[in-house]
């Protein structure tokens, strides 16, 4: 017992000393976090000054300076890195560089497109598919966006849906594979999906999903504008979301899409109500708004009738049609 009682102020000066000794630590941490972004901003400042008197080999060391500093590779540093091979005349850096960028999450396509830094590569293949490679990167994130959930109500879509497993199902226009994915999901087993998209990079990111959510019932189809490409009588239904508006030849298209479509099959289209630019700033610009009256009337030509109106999305109109 007497040793334990002259224990205790040991025991409580260590704890102080422990608490002090972490205290010490968060703190150096703290600091020397501080100190990073304080030498980038620095760093940045002398690399702006060093490009605009086109002192590009200085300010080609201060970008790749920049770049070891932040431990993810930023990719804003590493698209100034290739606009400075780029103006030295360094292609292969410039390109290696660039594609760091876009892998990094760089999206800006308008930019990449515009900056005359990119003079020298605007027509290059190379170059394009880069920008493609920049442009799918934002369309993605659009897509993908987390407040798009809010108004799309995706699991409201899939219950009016009404698939059963077994189904055939065409998910045209499948863009980040947003719907497909869920589709999938909904008729596997033994239903298939064919995601089917005019975009390589739209086809490549679906991909790259149905391997990470091991679904192995879709089949990725690239296709040309004016033609969906449908097995003949062979899906049961033809999914559209945010698609139709794309269409150009709307009679000859909706004939098309009939043709493929099996007996007692419905076409399911999903896509936004127009509004003035001025109200909706986003979304199909206004030479391409498509109202369901307008799509109802074209739809009849190829014998398509609506069955079912849905009215629970705030920004698109969901109409199903049957075949007459
Ligand atoms: C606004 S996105 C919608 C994507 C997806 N349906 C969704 O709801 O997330 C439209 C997609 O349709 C594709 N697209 C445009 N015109 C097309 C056409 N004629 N045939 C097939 N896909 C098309 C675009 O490449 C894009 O990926």
């Amino acid at each position: 017992m007497q040793s334990q009682k002259r224990a205790r102020p040991f025991l409580y000066i260590s704890m102080w000393l422990l608490v002090i000794l972490i205290t010490c630590v968060v703190l150096t941490a703290a600091w020397a976090s501080d100190d990073q972004p304080a030498e980038y901003e620095t760093l940045r400042g002398q690399l702006e000054e060093a490009y605009k008197s086109g002192n590009y080999e200085t300010a080609l060391e201060i970008a790749e300076e920049m770049n070891t500093l932040v431990e993810t590779r930023h990719y804003e540093t590493l698209y100034d890195i290739a606009c400075l091979y780029s103006l030295l005349g360094n292609k292969v850096k410039a390109y290696e560089y660039l594609q760091k960028a876009v892998d990094a999450g760089f999206w800006n396509h308008r930019q990449m497109r515009q900056d005359k830094d990119f003079e020298n590569l605007w027509e290059e293949p190379r170059f394009k598919k880069l920008l493609r490679g920049a442009w799918s990167k934002g369309y993605i994130a659009m897509l993908e966006r987390e407040e798009r959930d809010e108004f799309q109500k995706p699991e409201e879509v899939m219950k009016a849906l009404e698939l059963k497993p077994g189904e055939r199902v065409a998910d045209i226009g499948a863009g980040s594979g947003y719907f497909t994915i869920r589709v999938a999901k909904a008729v596997e087993p033994a239903g298939k999906v064919w995601a089917t998209d005019i975009s390589d990079e739209m086809l490549d990111y679906i991909e790259k999903r149905l391997q990470s959510e091991q679904l192995e019932n879709v089949e990725l189809v690239k296709v040309s504008r004016d033609d969906p490409q449908l097995p003949a009588s062979g899906v049961d239904m033809i999914l559209m979301v945010d698609t139709y508006h794309y269409i150009q030849e709307l009679t000859e298209y909706a004939k098309k899409l009939r043709a493929g479509l099996a007996p007692g099959g419905r076409l399911v289209v999903i896509d936004f109500i127009p509004k003035p630019w001025e109200e909706r700033p986003w979304g199909p610009p206004p030479q391409q708004h498509l109202s369901k009256e307008t799509l109802s009337a074209d739809l009849a030509k190829a014998g398509f009738k609506p069955a079912k109106e849905y009215d629970f999305l705030p920004k698109q109109f969901f109409i199903v049609y049957g075949v007459e």
